[in-house]
């Protein structure tokens, strides 16, 4: 991907549907006893991976980019995912909560994904068990086995998106209630429980930290439209701040952004919000921050790379400290390439911001570590070269063509 940086973004532009979503909602669907529908899907490369696996298990998919996915579940006998198929995205973990709720069967080989810390699923292994599966875990594969899938009462040790998103799944189909305690409380949490009440389930308290499900003996056919992204509207804001640009975010929910919201009025950025679209746009000199991830409604983790790269060139010593992931940090050496001043103590990054960022070669490490590459090179003076890009494909829908829309110069070379 090649960058010339130095353009304001300027214009209006639509967000996509929610990736972290869409990565719940398509396993979901094998907990059906009919076919569903769902819309508004952003066209990325998890997507798609996810797609092949429902394929390889039996359903039938029939998928328009843009439109609409429908899945079949109707023949999806199939239990086992190996690692030449969980290897392509974090999400395959779902595969065990929704083949476990399906058929109390699941054999499902570790996910790959992207490598930000050592993010162990003992929590969803936890949770299983408490709804009665026995758990094998040899190989790099777990298998999962319930004879008569139970409700019970889940207490995760931290909170976790992935192992909430999981035990609600097997608990939608388990005989009884399940109580999930010390849930996660994401915006997609509450849209897969949306999508799930929209089948038939009962799940009930999505968006607090503590969900009930009742387990359902039949699910029925639906059509959902899930949410639209919350790190791809966060990323275009910070792009729309880091080239003092003027853009107009439409289609998002500016509720699920107020923790960047508000970091970007300290910063001295202009954000105004309407229904259903956020407008950033400059005022004057952007000062330092200090961001702390966190769960949310806390500053999201997914963003922490693209504002680090966004406070670059901000007035003062800002500090970004990442509490979620251990090695989240690997866009840090890229950075210090283009001529960021950044170091590294503990977990926090100490910024301080430089006039210039210049154009140079970097490689993306992991998804919103592009996102930041990208950032920086549409900041940085001169062209930046951005190399591995596929793994921004994983979650961000046609993000050229989008930035270009808006002015940028950017395109992508096959090498
Ligand atoms: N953790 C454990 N044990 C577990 C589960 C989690 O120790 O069983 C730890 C993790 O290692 C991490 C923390 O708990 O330190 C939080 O992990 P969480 O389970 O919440 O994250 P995740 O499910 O692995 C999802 C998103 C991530 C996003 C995080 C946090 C998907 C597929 N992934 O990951 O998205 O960063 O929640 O919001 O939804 C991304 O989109 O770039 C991305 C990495």
């Amino acid at each position: 991907m090649l960058i010339t940086g130095g353009h304001p973004l300027m214009g209006e532009i639509t967000v996509s549907g929610g990736k972290n979503t869409a990565v719940a909602v398509i396993p979901a669907v094998l907990l059906c006893d009919e076919p569903c529908t769902i819309e508004n899907l952003p066209d990325i490369d998890d997507v798609h991976a996810l797609i092949e696996i429902l394929q390889r298990l039996g359903a039938e998919t029939e998928y328009v980019p843009g439109r609409y996915l429908t899945v079949d579940p109707r023949g999806a006998n199939g239990y086992r995912v190996p690692f030449s198929l969980t290897k392509r995205l974090r999400a395959s973990y779902y595969l065990l909560g929704a083949l476990l709720g399906r058929g109390g069967r699941a054999e499902v080989a570790y996910p790959g994904g992207c490598d930000i810390g050592s993010r162990p699923i003992d929590q969803h292994l936890k949770g299983f068990s408490a709804l009665g599966a026995q758990i094998e875990d040899r190989g790099g594969m777990v298998y999962a086995n319930a004879e008569r899938l139970l409700g019970g009462d889940v207490f995760f040790d931290m909170v976790t998106v992935g192992g909430t998103i999981n035990v609600m799944l097997a608990a939608a189909r388990a005989e009884g209630t399940t109580v999930i305690y010390n849930a996660a409380k994401e915006p997609h949490i509450v849209d897969l429980a949306n999508f799930l009440n929209s089948m038939g389930a009962r799940v009930k308290g999505a968006g607090t930290d503590v969900i009930r499900i009742r387990g359902m003996q039949h699910l029925h056919s639906c059509t959902y439209t899930v949410i639209p992204d919350q790190i791809e509207t966060g990323t275009l804001m910070i792009a729309a701040a880091a080239t003092r640009g003027d853009v107009t975010i439409h289609g998002c929910i500016p509720t699920h952004m107020e923790a960047l919201t508000a970091k970007l009025l300290e910063m001295g950025v202009r954000v105004t919000e309407n229904d259903d679209s956020i407008r950033v746009r400059p005022q004057g000199e952007q000062r330092a921050v200090n961001v702390k991830t966190q769960v949310y409604p806390g500053f999201p983790t997914d963003l922490q790379q693209p504002m680090t790269a966004l406070l670059c060139m901000a007035h003062g010593t800002s500090t970004v400290c990442e509490t979620i992931f251990e090695q989240r940090f690997k866009h840090l050496d890229e950075l210090r390439r283009m001529g960021a001043h950044i170091k590294l103590v503990d977990r926090t990054v100490l910024i301080e911001g430089v006039r210039e960022l210049y154009g140079a070669p970097v490689t993306v490490t992991d998804l919103r570590a592009g996102a930041a590459l990208v950032v920086a090179g549409l900041m940085a003076k001169g062209v930046t070269e951005i190399y591995e890009t596929s793994y921004i494909d994983r979650g961000y829908e046609r993000i050229e063509e989008k930035l270009r829309s808006l002015g940028a110069e950017i395109r992508r070379e096959k090498i």
